[in-house]
């Protein structure tokens, strides 16, 4: 595992974009597989700078996103999908059928999630796994729970999730109480796993992920176990493992 320390919210961006745009530039045809939540809104605009400059493109490039809200319509401003399409996809030159978020309105949910886990794997999976960390250790959708839950599946929300991502939303009772998930299986299948974080409030997770014993009670401690991961953070989220001694790179 490779940690990358950087100054501040900007910086880290910046690297997590030069390490996605390295993979496309290396593999126009890869498959990249894309997070929400509002820490790779930095990186994403990056991107778009850079294929606007001309850089790199993302013509041949295949995505897939970790998470959907369940009930959520693609239209809907808080939906995953419409995250994705105006801080990213809108703006670049991806091909609209080479996109892929789990549907929040499937009828059979399901279904749904059997045929996405499906999808990924006829992908081959994938190349660069882009992933953000929840407070509570969480990854995509994956909650701290008994097991680690390999398929993509339906989650209930927990309690620290809601309460999370309430900001997004004008009350916290609008927040979904359930979402669509890539799985454990799906993540950890991907060639390279990229895991950026910011912010104080993220220092436990981050300690309890990389220090912590391996455990589906935190879910991102999974990653000890993947060949090949980045983790880019700022110094306050990274904080505690400096204090532990963790060795980092800056
Ligand atoms: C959400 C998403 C995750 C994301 C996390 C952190 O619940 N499902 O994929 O990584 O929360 O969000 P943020 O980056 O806003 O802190």
């Amino acid at each position: 595992m490779r940690i990358y320390q950087e100054a501040d919210y900007e910086a880290m961006s910046r690297r997590a974009a030069n390490i996605i745009a390295a993979e496309v530039i290396r593999r126009p045809d890869c498959v990249l597989g894309l997070a929400t939540g509002s820490t790779p809104v930095g990186a994403y605009k990056q991107l778009i700078e850079g294929n606007r400059r001309g850089d790199y493109s993302f013509r041949e490039v295949r995505s897939v996103n970790l998470d959907e809200y369940k009930g959520l319509a693609p239209t809907h401003d808080q939906s995953y999908r419409y995250f994705m399409q105006t801080n990213l996809f809108d703006h670049i030159d991806i091909k609209p059928e080479n996109t892929h978020v789990p549907d929040g309105l499937a009828a059979d949910p399901e279904a749904e999630c059997a045929n996405y886990d499906e999808l990924v794997r006829s992908l081959g999976y994938a190349d660069l796994q882009l992933l953000g960390l929840g407070r509570n250790g969480h990854i995509g959708f994956n909650e701290p729970c008994d097991c680690f839950v390999k398929p993509t599946h339906v989650v209930d929300l927990t309690q620290s999730t809601i309460d999370a991502n309430a900001r997004f939303f004008a009350t916290a009772d609008d927040v979904p109480r359930q979402a669509l998930t890539m799985g454990i299986g799906c993540i950890m299948a991907a060639r390279r796993v990229l895991l950026i974080v910011s912010g104080e409030d993220k220092a436990d997770a981050v300690y309890n992920a990389f220090c912590g014993p391996i455990t589906p009670q935190c879910p991102a401690s999974i990653l000890q176990l993947h060949n090949d991961v980045i983790v880019v953070g700022d110094k306050a989220a990274l904080s505690k493992l400096a204090a532990a001694g963790v060795s980092v790179c800056e």
